[in-house]
């Protein structure tokens, strides 16, 4: 397996970088909108940088594994999204429940950038009228596959209880887990990230990163 291209230069310096990754393309997607809260929470509370990926506005073509993805349709696209995954330390994928599973958008995501996953943690966001437990651990084994680290729980927001007119969240126990995850994120991805590029470094010991030495 080739995964040369795995970013070893990004360093760990300073605060955790978190890239929320939005997997709707719904206009006015509840999960986009609760994925930005976290974003806000984890940089004005725990001190972390953060972006955005939103899949609405960057729009990836379908994967496919034939053509050299900078030679692909939307070079601009895939570019972007690769500069993006690459300076991130930690992940919140943020999904609607498709039939139980993650959005084709977050899957087609995964699709691209698994190479650049390891060291990396991820934390979940499903918007479902059935808690999208089986979303958060589809898309927690699609990351585990590509040896990224996940956080142990998700939040799930139901659109139409969780929030008043004005898109404010109205339920007390949502607000708390959005609060923690930002929190877990922010303290265990950078974590995460440090060991994994001190354990690159050294070059004797036997442990998970040492298969992506180069
Ligand atoms: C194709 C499709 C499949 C869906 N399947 C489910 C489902 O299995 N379970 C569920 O609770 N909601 C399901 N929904 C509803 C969405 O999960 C729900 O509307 C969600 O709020 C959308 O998230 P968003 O606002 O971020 O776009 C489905 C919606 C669509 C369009």
């Amino acid at each position: 397996m080739n995964r040369s291209s795995t970013d070893l230069s990004n360093k760990q310096t300073g605060s955790t970088k978190v890239l929320g990754v939005a997997g709707s393309l719904r206009k006015n997607s509840h999960s986009t909108h609760t994925l930005r809260i976290l974003l806000r929470i984890a940089k004005e509370k725990y001190g972390s940088q953060t972006q955005i990926l939103d899949l609405r506005e960057i729009t990836l073509p379908l994967y496919n594994p034939n053509l050299e993805t900078n030679e692909s349709v939307d070079n601009n696209s895939i570019q972007i999204a690769s500069d993006a995954v690459k300076w991130a330390d930690a992940f919140i994928l943020a999904s609607p429940d498709y039939h139980g599973s993650m959005s084709g958008t977050i899957k087609n995501f995964l699709d691209y950038f698994w190479e650049e996953f390891a060291g990396k943690t991820f934390g979940y966001v499903c918007t479902s009228h059935e808690k999208g437990l089986t979303v958060m651990d589809q898309m927690r084994t699609a990351v585990r596959q590509c040896y990224g680290w996940s956080m142990p729980y998700g939040v799930s927001i139901n659109g139409e209880q969780d929030f008043n007119s004005k898109g404010e969240i109205i339920n007390a126990i949502l607000s708390k887990r959005l609060t923690m995850l930002a929190r877990d994120l922010s303290v265990y991805g950078k974590l995460i990230r440090q060991q994994f590029q001190k354990d690159l470094e050294e070059k004797d010991s036997y442990t998970f990163a040492a298969r992506y030495r180069e």
